[in-house]
Order: C-alpha cells, then sequence, then structure tokens
C-alpha cells in the first residue's frame, strides 16, 4: 500500500488556533524539559524573542512553577535587539514579564544578552558565556537541549534576518549582525548553533505567516529563507503553527 501523501512533513504540526499554539508548545516544552532533567540533571533552553512566545512562557510559567526543579534549568537567548533590558522592544524583558518573574529560577541560571553594550562586544560576551557553560574547546559547538525559534512573514528566525551576513558564519556562535530593514544591529546565534541542539521547535501563529509557509513546506523554496535553513544534524525539529498560518498548505 503507498503511504498517503502527506499534505505536510511529518514535523508540522497544525493547531486550530493560537490557544491552542500555546497549549502543545508548552506541552513539547514541559515533556523536554522533564525528560532532559531525569536523563541528565539539567535544561538548557534558548528562547525565542517576539511576540508569539509571550503567552506560551507564561501558560508554561502557570502551569510549571511549583513542579518543576528550576535551579536545573538554564534559560538562554537565541537573539537580542540592540537594546537595554528595560527597553520594550527587549526580548529578556518580555521573557522577564512573561516567565522568570512568575517561577523561582535562580537569576546565575539565566544568561542574559548584554545588549546595552555595543552590539560586537555584546556578541563576543554572550559566546564567551556559551563557551565558559559548556566548557567548549576551540571548533567545538554547544548542544542545547531545546531552542525556541520564531519566524518572520519575510522567513527569518532569531535575528538571521534573509541576505544578511550572519547568515554566512561558519565558525563564531553568536554574532552582531547589521539590519538594514531595521536600519539597526541584532545580537544572533548563528545557524550552527541551532544546528546543533538536541531539538528546535518553531512556534508560528497568524495569516501573515502562511504565504512562507507556503513556500517552505509546499514548494520546498530551497534554502531561500533562513528558517528553512534550521534543520538539526543530530536532533528533533518541530514546527507548531495554528490553522492560520498553515492555511496555503
Ligand atoms: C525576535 C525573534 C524573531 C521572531 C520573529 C517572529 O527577536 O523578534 O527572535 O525571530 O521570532 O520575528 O516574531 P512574532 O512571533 O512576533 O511573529
Amino acid at each position: 500500500m503507498t503511504q498517503a501523501i502527506q499534505k505536510k512533513p511529518d514535523y508540522l504540526m497544525v493547531v486550530p488556533d493560537a490557544v491552542r499554539l500555546n497549549r502543545a508548545a508548552v506541552e513539547e516544552i514541559s515533556t523536554a524539559a522533564d525528560a532532559t532533567i531525569r536523563d541528565h540533571g539539567r535544561f538548557t533552553l534558548v528562547l525565542s524573542g517576539g511576540n508569539t512566545p509571550a503567552p506560551v512562557y507564561a501558560l508554561w510559567a502557570e502551569e510549571r512553577k511549583t513542579t518543576l526543579p528550576w535551579e536545573k534549568v538554564y534559560i538562554f537567548f537565541g537573539d537580542e535587539r540592540h537594546v537595554p533590558p528595560d527597553h520594550p522592544e527587549s526580548n529578556y524583558r518580555m521573557a522577564h514579564d512573561s516567565l522568570l518573574s512568575r517561577v523561582p529560577i535562580p537569576q546565575s541560571n539565566v544568561f542574559r544578552v548584554k545588549a546595552e553594550n555595543p552590539a560586537e562586544r555584546a556578541a563576543e560576551d554572550y559566546e564567551a558565556a556559551i563557551r565558559g557553560f559548556f566548557r567548549l574547546q576551540k571548533g567545538e559547538w554547544p548542544r542545547f537541549d531545546l531552542i525556541l525559534l520564531g519566524m518572520g512573514d519575510d522567513g527569518h528566525t532569531a535575528s538571521l534576518f534573509p541576505g544578511t551576513p550572519a547568515l554566512g558564519e561558519t565558525s563564531r556562535l553568536v554574532v552582531a549582525n547589521p539590519v538594514v530593514k531595521f536600519q539597526t544591529e541584532r545580537i544572533t546565534m548563528t545557524l550552527p548553533v541551532l544546528n546543533h541542539a538536541a531539538e528546535v521547535l518553531f512556534m508560528v501563529a497568524g495569516e501573515t505567516k502562511a504565504p512562507v509557509m507556503a513556500e517552505i513546506f509546499r514548494n520546498h523554496a530551497h534554502d531561500l529563507y533562513p528558517s528553512q535553513r534550521v534543520h538539526p544534524e543530530n536532533g528533533r525539529l518541530l514546527w507548531i503553527a495554528d490553522q492560520a498560518a498553515a492555511q496555503l498548505l
């Protein structure tokens, strides 16, 4: 019997709406945290920025604030805007307000990008902090247990925007990436870091993402978009999209 032609790859989960996306994402994050802490004694999690994740983080905090050993959870950031941590556009601020201020995680377990500093220094310092935490030798890559990502309607992820220099980075973990469309620099983890993760979870919601979702999942526009270039070499990839974002598939 030939296998039914799958409209979608097995690593894409489509849920009816944003509420169910939040639920499915929290389920995936909690499952990964529990299993990883059980097997390795700690959970290294990279948070995504933007708007989609905030309700996911708030739901996770609400559900697990007293049942997860937060002293074994280590939080990093996939990217950061070049602003101070109290700035409305700061990804750290969003994570602090929706998650970090609501759970008993030790401050020393949260690795913030010091984006109040010059961008290149912030990137170098962040890379040094990651190398120190994972005790990496030169040429080694960190293996984060779970990296959360979103996707912009131009197909960017983290702060890896189409046509920007960071996309070609093959040796640094973190770079300052000039983003002309925003007339700014962003600090971002690079593709090799994302692709060395044990698991990557994309969370995509809203109809503005539908055209690029169709390009990626229906037309297989090969590597046209940064989000498409995230495929963990030895790890799990999962996309969770709401029906609005997946409506053209
Ligand atoms: C950021 C994120 C970015 C985000 C996408 C989607 O710093 O903004 O890292 O990659 O995930 O832009 O953002 P929304 O979830 O707000 O659509």
